[in-house]
C-alpha cells in the first residue's frame, strides 16, 4: 500500500470535477492529488478529462496540457522532459516514477497522479525533498584527494571507470527512498537508498582518496544499517539503477575491514 504525507489533521477529500472536452471520442480521466499550503482547506483530488487525440504519450505531456488549458494553478515540477533532471518524479498508478519517460499506454483505466509518497508536500505534486538534499551532502559526493594535484587530470583505468557504471546515471529523483520502507518510518536517521548509491559511488572510485573515512561515516546502526533488503528501491528506481545492491556492497565492505 502507498501511503502520503498529508499535512497534519488532514484527510483527502473530493475535489472538482472539470468538463470533459467536446467532440472527441478518445477521452481520458486523471484524478490529480491537489494541496494549496495557504488556503486552510484539506488536499483534495480533482478529476480532468483529456482528449488523447490531441495529448502526448506521456505522462508529463498530459500534466503540461491540464496546466496549459484548463487549470493554470495546477503545480508540478518539470525540466528536461528526457528523464535526465530528475524534477518530475511523482506516484503514477501506485508506482514511483518520472512522469516525463512513463507512458499513459502503460496504464489501465483511470490515471491517477499523486506526490512521492510519505514526503512533505510543497504544494500539488511538488514534495518538499530539503531533506533528502541534505542527506546526499552529508555523504561528501565529491572527489576527496589528500596527494597533490596532478598537472592535468586524475587518471582512472577502463576497468576502473567502469565500475561506476550503473551509479554515476543516478539522476536524484527520489523514487528509490520513498518507497522504501524503512525510509519512510526512520528517515530522520536512515540515509536512504539514494544517499547510500552516491556514497557507493564515491566510496568505489579508484581516484578518491577518502574510502576510510567514508565508510567510517556509515557505520552507524541508523544511517546504513536500516536498510533490510526489501528491494522496493531497487524496483521503482526510472533509470533501472540498482541501490538494493550497492547497499549490500557497502555493508561487505565494512565486513570485509574488519578481517
Ligand atoms: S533494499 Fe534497503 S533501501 Fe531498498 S527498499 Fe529495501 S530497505 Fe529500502
Ligand atoms: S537510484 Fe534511481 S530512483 Fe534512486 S534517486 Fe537515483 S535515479 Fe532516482
Ligand atoms: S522532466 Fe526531467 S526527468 Fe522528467
Amino acid at each position: 500500500m502507498v501511503e502520503f504525507a498529508l499535512p497534519k489533521n488532514s484527510k483527502i477529500t473530493t475535489g472538482k470535477t472539470w468538463p470533459k472536452p467536446s467532440g472527441s471520442s478518445n477521452i481520458r480521466k486523471f484524478r490529480i492529488y491537489r494541496w494549496t499550503p495557504d488556503d486552510g482547506k484539506n488536499p483534495r483530488v480533482d478529476t480532468y478529462f483529456l482528449d488523447m487525440d490531441t495529448c502526448g504519450p506521456m505522462v508529463l505531456d498530459a500534466l503540461i496540457k491540464i496546466k496549459n488549458e484548463i487549470d493554470p494553478t495546477l503545480s508540478f515540477r518539470r525540466s528536461c522532459r528526457e528523464g535526465i533532471c530528475g524534477s518530475c518524479a511523482m506516484n503514477v498508478d501506485g508506482i514511483n516514477t518520472l512522469a516525463c519517460i512513463y507512458g499513459m499506454d502503460e496504464i489501465k483505466g483511470d490515471v491517477k497522479i499523486y506526490p512521492l509518497p510519505h514526503m512533505s508536500v510543497v504544494r500539488d505534486l511538488i514534495p518538499d525533498l530539503t531533506h533528502f538534499y541534505a542527506q546526499h551532502a552529508s555523504i561528501m559526493p565529491w572527489l576527496e584527494t589528500k596527494t597533490n594535484s596532478p598537472a592535468k587530470e586524475w587518471k582512472q583505468t577502463i576497468e576502473d571507470r567502469k565500475k561506476l557504471d550503473g551509479l554515476y546515471e543516478c539522476v536524484m529523483c527520489a523514487c528509490c527512498s520513498t518507497s522504501c520502507p524503512s525510509y519512510w518510518w526512520n528517515s530522520d536517521r536512515y540515509l536512504g537508498p539514494a544517499a547510500l548509491l552516491h556514497a557507493y559511488r564515491w566510496i568505489i572510485d579508484s581516484r578518491d582518496e577518502a574510502t576510510g573515512e567514508r565508510l567510517d561515516e556509515l557505520e552507524d546502526p541508523f544511517k546504513l544499517y536500516r536498510c533490510h533488503t526489501i528491494m522496493n528501491c531497487t524496483n521503482t528506481c526510472p533509470k533501472g539503477l540498482n541501490p538494493a545492491e550497492a547497499i549490500s556492497s557497502i555493508k561487505k565492505m565494512m565486513v570485509e575491514r574488519t578481517l
